[in-house]
């Protein structure tokens, strides 16, 4: 029997899709083809729409329908848990005053232009006085929005939908007592040879080599296309138009490899979601956890093995034998692996990565609870840098300035970084008990069962499940963090012979 308001809710749901995803091909061309001269017009456009998709999210007869539906007994689970989605985040979108709104907007817009700046001039204090009224607005949204447990659970929720500090807390507690005295080990071993990675590499040869990775993986350009911007990043209009970006550096190879195989593992996801569930809850994303999990397990799981290479290093020989002719795949996966510690979070490898992730969470719940204020950031950020990493931060440029996260006013964001590489290296642990001989098909460049493992597992059910539902449902268990540090035992007592 059809019900005619889930039929009606189905129409809103998809009319506010409709804009949303207007907006983000308008996003995608300003960081793509855009002339300069467009920005003006490009912002008020984008303004536009954001009001318009706003206006129709929190209208009186959108609330009355899932209200009346949240009480609807015949409904089927899927659509249950769709209503109950929605009606969250109508809920969450109501508690913002007009008033909160603008305020908010204007600070966010101030901070980020004295961010800017404050990096360029590696001047803290013109920043310090926004982010200081930012913070004060972000304390303010969590007591707005609620929480049961600590304030930051407010805040982590928008990114990670059920995530709570004090679940945080313990995984960082792991991370802290067991990577740190691992990748200190490392560090005293001698280290390997990546010089050849930093030679010549012509662009277009580049970029032919990252749309075979994409296709191998199981991309599919006819719902997709990969172009170049300053940020690589992977964005989507239906999960039948997702695009990727990728940046090609011509004196490392670096920086294509990896931003094609990322964000491949990213559009994967968007592309496995299913048409039919089109501006539904069932049709997006669990949370930018497990959206990074996709990346992270194609990109470290995969993308950083032995095997992946020993299907793909030929060929990258073969356009390259200027730079890699003498080199064996061995020493190329070696080159790839190295752990050490620096000061940048982007450019970080998979293992020192989490402690960068760390030190923001700590440093945003301390802001969140009061126990520092901004104006102690930057010796604060630096000493947890000596603590952790052990280095010397040379300037707030490098250090306490370099992420733009917090002058958007992203609080709570940080986290699901470290979460999508835990996620992922618990899920691929699964995989391999799953798939028979996987190892094998991967290094015969065979990744069409995993995709479609993926696909079973995580992708087609959209945000049915939270990420911890998902997680027990696929591994039998909650996240834990041993699965990674199992992974990386293996691997880097290998690489560094420890
Ligand atoms: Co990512």
């Amino acid at each position: 029997m059809q019900n005619t308001n889930y039929a009606k809710y189905i129409a809103i749901m998809q009319k506010i899709a409709d804009v949303q995803n207007a907006s983000s091909l308008l996003n995608w061309d300003q960081e793509t083809y855009m002339p300069p001269k467009g920005a003006a017009f490009r912002a008020q456009q984008l303004s536009t729409l954001a009001g318009i998709a706003h206006e129709l999210a929190t209208s009186t007869e959108l609330g009355v329908l899932l209200t009346e539906l949240s009480k609807d007994d015949s409904l089927a689970e899927k659509e249950k848990r769709n209503i109950k989605k929605s009606l969250k985040n109508y809920n969450d979108n109501k508690k913002y005053t007009t008033e909160f709104v603008q305020d908010l907007s204007k600070t966010i817009s101030e901070a980020f232009q004295a961010w800017q700046k404050a990096k360029e001039t590696n001047d803290f204090s013109l920043y310090a006085p926004k982010l200081e009224k930012l913070v004060e607005l972000k304390r303010k949204e969590c007591e707005l929005l609620g929480y049961t447990g600590h304030p930051y659970d407010a805040m982590l929720d928008q990114y990670e939908p059920g995530a709570k500090t004090v679940d945080l807390e313990k995984l960082f507690a792991d991370v802290r007592s067991q990577l740190v005295a691992f990748v200190k080990q490392i560090a005293a071993k001698p280290q390997n040879n990546d010089a050849f990675m930093f030679g010549f590499y012509d662009k277009d040869k580049q970029w032919d080599v990252g749309i075979d990775l994409l296709k191998q993986m199981g991309y599919d350009f006819d719902a997709g296309r990969q172009d170049i911007s300053s940020h690589p990043f992977t964005t989507n209009f239906s999960c039948q138009d997702v695009r990727v970006t990728t940046r090609i550096n011509q004196n490392d190879l670096n920086e294509m490899i990896w931003s094609c195989i990322h964000e491949g593992g990213h559009a994967l996801y968007e592309q496995g979601l299913l048409p039919s569930e089109y501006g539904l809850p069932s049709g997006e994303y669990i949370s930018l956890g497990i959206h990074e999990s996709q990346s992270r397990l194609w990109e470290n799981n995969v993308g950083r093995s032995l095997n992946y290479w020993k299907a793909n290093f030929k060929t990258l020989q073969k356009a390259f034998p200027e730079n890699l002719e003498k080199i064996s795949v061995e020493d190329f996966y070696k080159a790839m692996n190295i752990v050490k510690p620096s000061l940048i979070r982007t450019s970080a490898d998979e293992l020192t990565y989490h402690f960068h992730v760390l030190i923001r969470f700590e440093i945003e719940k301390a802001l969140i609870e009061g126990k520092i204020q901004v104006n102690e950031l930057p010796a604060y950020w630096n000493s947890k840098y000596k603590e952790y990493l052990g280095i010397d931060v040379p300037s707030d440029k490098q250090g306490v300035l370099q992420d733009i996260h917090w002058s958007h006013g992203s609080f709570g964001y940080f986290p699901t970084y470290s979460l999508g590489s835990f996620y992922a290296a618990q899920f691929f642990a699964q995989a391999k008990k799953e798939i028979p001989n996987l190892e094998n098909q991967l290094e015969q460049g065979n990744m069409l069962n995993l995709l479609s493992w993926l696909r079973e597992k995580v992708h087609k059910h959209g945000k049915y499940y939270t990420a911890e539902e998902l997680c027990v449902e696929i591994t039998g268990e909650k996240l834990n963090f041993n699965y990674f540090m199992e992974y990386a035992k293996v691997k880097y007592k290998w690489l560094y012979q420890l």
